[in-house]
């Protein structure tokens, strides 16, 4: 009987990707994946730090397992990821029932660690951190539409509030070649859409440049590193996620609104319109240079779609400060929006110098009334949809109703659609747009 594994992702896609990453690697050791985590001889939990609430959630998952392992006295039983790199040994005492903590840059030796696991029975804490440690995990499940690329680990920005850059450490590029053959690889086994990550994308190759002392203003590998993936065959689409106003030059404008792979829906935080605020959060741009930015890619890609994070109720956010928020949605028209509480998390520069003063009740309420203006605007552009010709991947079945087939569009939209003898997952198609809801576009396939 091969020995199970089972891997459960909480946080970002950063994390999705490298739990797919790691069952492949865990694979190639002869584990053997199960979706049923309470069959499985190994359980991880990959975990996120970015809010309190992310991390209390997994102390709870992890605390409910112990029932578990006292029936099954051999699981193993390990977390990884943000958590695991902010807590360290920590974990170990907190929970002992816990095997093994992974920090984010010890994905390569996890199968050694659950080896020594299963055959001594020992504890295990590895959390090193920095250049030359860590080897980016290059495995995919394969015959994915669409697959994720890390080419950057790490931060190097930090943002007051912000622990990535203790959970990830410094900033890391990987070479344009190793993606662009990862891109290559991904084509042959049926992928036609990558997003890439970064959590700070377009600080790719930044800190290797300035290294060697070539960094310019006008610099922008990330748009390098565009260019050389529009050339992959078989690759149609790229998407990326997250990138900084700070290194988002003409030159990067001028490559995502040229580029025909590159989709022309963005994502780009903007986390407050307030200039106060946006400095205390040390985000090292303005309220207008923002805008500034929209502006470019607009004046270059008129049918550009816009998608943000937004942080409310930020450590001392007059009422005046948070409608500026308010007032730079309903500026650049947001499709999608991530908005969150502030959560004050313990070792960031924000919980050491400022105070974390809005009450609960006050935050929520900037946050409902964000989560209104989003979905009215939402509600508006989808209608304005009706009539128009959108271009779609056709992914299959819709989760929802698996009688109807669904599909992005190259702006990200969500598209329902009848199935159809000639419609293959995978194709790339016009529909004309003939219904429109809050969450989705309906659309017919039109014929040639
Ligand atoms: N509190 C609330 N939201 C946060 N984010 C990051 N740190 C915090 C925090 N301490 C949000 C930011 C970021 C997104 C990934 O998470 O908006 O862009
Ligand atoms: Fe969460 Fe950030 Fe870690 Fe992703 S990188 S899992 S968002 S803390």
């Amino acid at each position: 009987m091969p020995i199970t594994f089972h891997i459960k992702t909480y946080g970002c896609q950063m994390n999705e990707r490298d739990s797919e990453a790691l069952a492949c690697l865990l694979e190639m050791h002869g584990y053997q994946e199960c979706a049923e985590e309470a069959e499985s001889d190994i359980l991880i939990f990959n975990t996120c730090s970015v809010r309190d609430q992310a991390e209390r959630k997994v102390v709870g998952k992890v605390g409910l397992m112990k029932k578990l392992k006292r029936v099954k006295p051999d699981l193993v039983i390990g977390v990884i990821g943000c958590m695991a790199q902010r807590m360290g040994e920590q974990l170990l005492e907190e929970l002992p029932h816990l095997d093994f903590v992974a920090g984010t840059d010890q994905l390569q030796n996890i199968p050694a660690m659950v080896d020594k696991c299963l055959k001594e029975h020992s504890r295990q804490c590895a959390i090193e951190m920095g250049p030359g440690v860590f080897r980016e995990l290059d495995g995919h499940r394969p015959g994915r539409l669409i697959s994720e690329i890390s080419v950057m680990r790490g931060c190097d920005q930090f943002c007051t509030y912000c622990i990535v850059p203790y959970c990830r450490g410094r900033e890391k590029s990987r070479s344009i070649q190793a993606i662009v053959d990862e891109a290559k690889m991904l084509a042959d086994t049926g992928t036609k859409e990558i997003l890439l990550l970064g959590q700070n994308i377009t600080a790719y190759g930044v800190s290797e440049a300035r290294a060697q002392g070539i960094y310019t203003p006008e610099f922008s590998a990330f748009a390098d590193l565009l260019e050389a993936l529009q050339e992959v065959d078989g690759i149609e689409r790229i998407r990326f996620t997250s990138p900084h106003v700070r290194f988002m030059n003409d030159r990067f404008v001028e490559a995502v609104a040229t580029l025909p792979k590159v989709c022309k829906s963005f994502h780009i935080p903007v986390q407050s319109g307030s200039d106060r605020i946006l400095k205390l959060m040390h985000r090292n741009y303005t309220a207008a240079e923002y805008l500034d930015r929209i502006a470019a890619i607009r004046a270059r890609v008129p049918q550009a779609t816009f998608s943000t994070d937004i942080i409310v109720g930020f450590c001392s956010e007059t009422q005046e400060e948070f409608e500026m928020t308010h007032q730079i949605m309903r500026e650049v028209g947001y499709d999608m929006a991530y908005i969150f509480r502030y959560s004050q998390r313990e070792g960031t520069q924000a919980s050491k110098t400022l105070l974390d003063d809005i009450p609960e009740e006050v935050k929520h309420e900037r946050n409902q009334i964000l989560l209104q203006e989003l979905n009215d605007y939402v509600k508006a552009a989808n209608a304005k949809a009706v009539g128009s010709t959108v271009q779609v991947m056709v992914e299959g079945p819709s989760a929802r109703n698996p009688r109807r087939w669904s599909g992005r569009s190259d702006l990200n939209k969500m598209v329902l659609f009848e199935p159809a003898e000639e419609l293959h997952v995978g194709d790339i198609r016009d529909f004309t747009i003939t219904r429109a809801t809050e969450n989705a576009l309906y659309g017919t396939l039109d014929n040639l």
